[in-house]
């Protein structure tokens, strides 16, 4: 009976030192935020990652395999990014009405062709929580989540690769149940600041969820400049991409409407990339 009661309340010791250390380690983090001032970041210190021809085959990264698939990335990037500067935003959103219209691989494509300009520093981020997937689409497991830095359980670096000389990507191992408290929190909104203020990227891009499958967007668009709303041909209804539209105009500056998944682009007019300028 000695020994259970004794088992008993080692148990306990270690379930309380356990919370005690999350608790423990957001404050820690926390106070080096607070008293550390901004150390600038070193993008050559992050691990490099690479990426073999088979995935990027796999996954369609027509930005990395190059080729005609990749002339539509260039020229969306070309566009989006005279408007951006233009207009001097630097935070620019990937979403969708529904799910799987393509945003990851156009967030993804697209924060490569912007990275091969030498001059542009780059930031994808994974911030569609509730079906992580940007990590899969890499190949790559990070350390930390990306939720957790937002959460400022740990740093950037935790949760990021560099691929190249000009491109983070910052990536989730696990999804969050109930974002949308995390995303549209102050701070969220302080540590997304810092990090740009620590990491000086050009151009961050966000990967986000679809718009009609939850409200985590719409607390967390007022995070970011502009948007681009990404629509598959043959299965976004017409009625979708304009109500989804509209609503990201209420929230952000839309930059553009992408026809992704088109069987049958119109090379004449750009492959699908309808710009508002
Ligand atoms: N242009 C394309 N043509 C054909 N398939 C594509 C195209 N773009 C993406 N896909 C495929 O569609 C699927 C969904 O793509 P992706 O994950 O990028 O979409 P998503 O909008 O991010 O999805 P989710 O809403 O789940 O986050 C993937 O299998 C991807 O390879
Ligand atoms: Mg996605």
């Amino acid at each position: 009976m000695e020994k259970l009661e004794a088992a008993l309340a080692k148990a306990r010791e270690a379930r309380k030192a356990s919370a005690i250390s999350v608790g423990d380690e957001i404050t820690r983090h926390e106070q080096e935020r607070a008293h550390g001032g901004v150390r600038q970041g070193d993008w050559l210190s992050l691990p490099e990652l690479t990426i073999s021809p088979e995935l990027a085959q796999q996954q369609r990264l027509a930005a990395l395999t190059g080729g005609k698939d990749a002339t539509p990335y260039d020229m969306l990037r070309s566009r989006a990014i005279r408007l951006m500067k233009e207009a001097g935003w630097k935070r620019l959103a990937v979403t969708s009405p529904n799910a799987a219209c393509g945003k990851t691989t156009v967030a993804m494509n697209l924060a490569v062709s912007l990275a091969r300009q030498q001059d542009t520093k780059v930031l994808l981020i994974d911030v569609d929580l509730r079906r992580p997937a940007l990590n899969k689409l890499i190949g790559h497991h990070p350390k930390r989540s990306l939720h957790e830095v937002l959460a400022g359980a740990c740093p950037l670096e935790d949760a990021t690769v560099r691929f190249g000389t000009n491109l983070l990507i910052a990536t989730n191992n696990s999804p969050v149940r109930q974002p949308a408290e995390l995303l549209h929190s102050t701070r969220t909104r302080e540590i997304l600041a810092e990090i740009e203020e620590r990491w000086k990227p050009d151009v961050t891009i966000f990967d986000m969820s679809p718009m009609l499958a939850s409200d985590d967007n719409v607390g967390f668009m007022g995070n970011v400049d502009c948007a681009l709303l990404v629509a598959a041909a043959e299965s976004t209804t017409l009625a979708n991409i304009d109500a989804c539209e509209k609503e990201l105009a209420q929230l952000t500056n839309v930059l553009g409407v992408v026809l992704n998944k088109c069987r049958y682009p119109d090379e004449s007019a750009g492959y699908g990339y309808e710009a508002y300028d």
